[in-house]
This record gives C-alpha cells, sequence and structure tokens, in this order.
C-alpha cells in the first residue's frame, strides 16, 4: 500500500519533495508521483517511485492516482482560473480514496491579502476545511527564485524594476518550501495546521545590493509607480493582461502581503531558511 502521494510531481518543487521523501528514508514503494504526463517524470520510476497519470482537470483520472494514499501533497496548480474547481475534484476524490492527511501548498496570509492570487488558495482552504478529512496547510510566500530566476535581466539591464514601494518579501527557496511540505508528510500530527511559511525578508534594495556584492556588477533598484511599471512590463514584452497582473502582484508586496515574521518555516524545517546570498550564488552556478 503506497503511503505518501505527491500531486504535480514533474513540476519543481513537487519533484523536490519525492527527493526530500526519499531522502528522509522513505521507501520508494511507499512514495507515489502523479503527474499529467508520465514521460515526464522517467527519471522518478527509475528511482523506484511509483507514477501515476493524475490530471486536476480530469476528475476520472484521479481514483486510481490516489487509490492507497494515507498522506497526499496536492501541489496546487498552475492554472489560475480553474483552480478552485481542479483543486475540489482532487479534494473530493482524495475522501473518496480515503486519504488520512491532505497537505495543500497555499499563499502566504490567504485568508486576509489582497493578493490577486489568493482567492483561489483560500476557496481550497474552504474546500479543505468543509471535507472533514484533517488537512495541513502550506500557506507558501515568494520562491527566491522568482527573483534569482531573473538574475541575467538585472545584470543586463543594470537595474531591477518594480513597483513594490517600501514593501519586504519573506521570500525562501523551493528547497526549502519542499523541506517544509516532506516534514508535514512525515510528521505524526492530530487534527488541522496552517503554516505561514517564509523566510528572512529582504527589500528590494536589499536584493539589489546582494546581487551586486555576489557579482562585482552594479544593479541598482528602481521603484516605478504601479502604472508606469505595468508600461514598462508590455514594453519588455508581456501582453496587456499579464503585465496589469504581474504589477497587481508588487502591489500585494507594496502592502506588505508578503512579508512575514513567521517562524513556522524554520521550526518545520529544523534550520533556517535559505539565505537569500546563498540563492543568488547558487543561481549564478
Ligand atoms: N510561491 C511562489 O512564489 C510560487 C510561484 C509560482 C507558482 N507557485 C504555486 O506553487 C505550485 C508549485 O510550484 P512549482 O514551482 O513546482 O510550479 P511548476 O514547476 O510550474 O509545477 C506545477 C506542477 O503542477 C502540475 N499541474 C498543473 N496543472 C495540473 C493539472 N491540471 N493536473 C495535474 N497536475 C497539474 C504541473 O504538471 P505539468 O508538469 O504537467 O505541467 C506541474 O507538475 C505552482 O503550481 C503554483 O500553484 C508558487
Amino acid at each position: 500500500m503506497s503511503r505518501y502521494t505527491v500531486t504535480g510531481a514533474s513540476g519543481q518543487l513537487g519533484r523536490l519533495v519525492v527527493s526530500g521523501l526519499l531522502q528522509q528514508g522513505v521507501p520508494a514503494e511507499d512514495v507515489v508521483a502523479v503527474v499529467r504526463s508520465p514521460a515526464k517524470a522517467a527519471d522518478l520510476a527509475e528511482r523506484g517511485v511509483a507514477v501515476r497519470q493524475g490530471d486536476y482537470s480530469r476528475p476520472e483520472t484521479l481514483p486510481a492516482a490516489l487509490a492507497g494514499t494515507q498522506r497526499l501533497l496536492l501541489v496546487s496548480g498552475s492554472e489560475p482560473g480553474q483552480r478552485i474547481a481542479q483543486h475540489g475534484a482532487v479534494i473530493e476524490a482524495a475522501r473518496a480514496a480515503g486519504v488520512e492527511r491532505i497537505v495543500y501548498t497555499s499563499i502566504l496570509h490567504a485568508d486576509t491579502t489582497g493578493n490577486p492570487l489568493a482567492p483561489e488558495h483560500k476557496a481550497t482552504e474552504e474546500l479543505l476545511e468543509q471535507s472533514g478529512l484533517p488537512s495541513t496547510v502550506l500557506r507558501n510566500g515568494w520562491y527566491t527564485e522568482n527573483y534569482t530566476g531573473q538574475l541575467g535581466q538585472y545584470l543586463e539591464r543594470g537595474e531591477i524594476l518594480g513597483a513594490t514601494g517600501g514593501g519586504r518579501v519573506s521570500a525562501a527557496t523551493r528547497a526549502d518550501y519542499a523541506a517544509a511540505a516532506v516534514a508535514a508528510l512525515t510528521t505524526g500530527s492530530d487534527g488541522d495546521a496552517v503554516y505561514e511559511l517564509g523566510g528572512t525578508s529582504f527589500s528590494f534594495e536589499e536584493l539589489a545590493a546582494t546581487v551586486s556584492e555576489i557579482t562585482g556588477q552594479t544593479v541598482t533598484w528602481r521603484d516605478l509607480p504601479v502604472a508606469e511599471y505595468a508600461a514598462a512590463l508590455q514594453d519588455a514584452g508581456l501582453d496587456a493582461a499579464s503585465a496589469g497582473f504581474v504589477a497587481a502582484l508588487d502591489e500585494s508586496i507594496a502592502r506588505g502581503e508578503l512579508e512575514t515574521d513567521s517562524q513556522d518555516l524554520s521550526r518545520l524545517t529544523g534550520r533556517p531558511s535559505t539565505p537569500l546570498a546563498e540563492a543568488v550564488r547558487a543561481a549564478l552556478g
């Protein structure tokens, strides 16, 4: 009988969680990786993990995908607008399959934030509560990789543009959040739990200073009014809707919604979150 099932296992976070479970000594035969395209998870199959096909948008695929699962990590989907129905289908299939606990990747301050990505997470948290299944909600903050993934552009332009005002971000690496998910899956707990997860916060001046110091190239931070930032994103090739959306995410940072002083992440993982400088060095290879 499989004990742990990880959805989104072909994605960046899910893949790290599967590896983390194996590194913790969970036998590969007790781990199931649910993916839309099994071909994308051939490496996981080679490690002895059972790879099963499951699509959040095709509920008929979910009973077989989740059969035998005791603890399920539902990695939130990557198709905004469809996620309430998608996550609802997974939660319903989990209930029908007799899953003992669902761990879900939500967003920081899901119940109070004005972040435009939050309503689907809040709705999913409500569906979890209504399902009656014991749940652990991991309210993940921003990935540090949202920024280190743009290092090339920062260095090319010599500046970081945004509309975050004086806002700070309590970002942590995907590896940090994956370690928290592994802990949430493997640690015995009763009842429901909600964790606000984030690393040590940094401002955008600090991000620019860290990049400058580590690369030896001067990179400055330029804060723009939201409309100007959205226009700059359009000049860089984004369509109007996407530019507006990205700028709205920065407005959320400006309101302080991606910041937390919660120590839940380091408490769950048993170690400090990855420092920004270390993540920048890693991204430079
Ligand atoms: N905290 C942050 O800063 C941040 C940033 C970006 C995203 N997120 C959220 O965190 C999640 C995990 O992050 P990530 O970096 O691992 O994202 P990712 O690399 O894009 O992985 C997303 C995973 O979800 C799977 N998925 C999407 N739609 C699905 C569906 N209909 N049925 C089954 N699986 C589906 C994808 O499958 P395929 O491989 O088949 O596409 C992929 O495995 C994202 O999906 C998103 O909800 C958070």
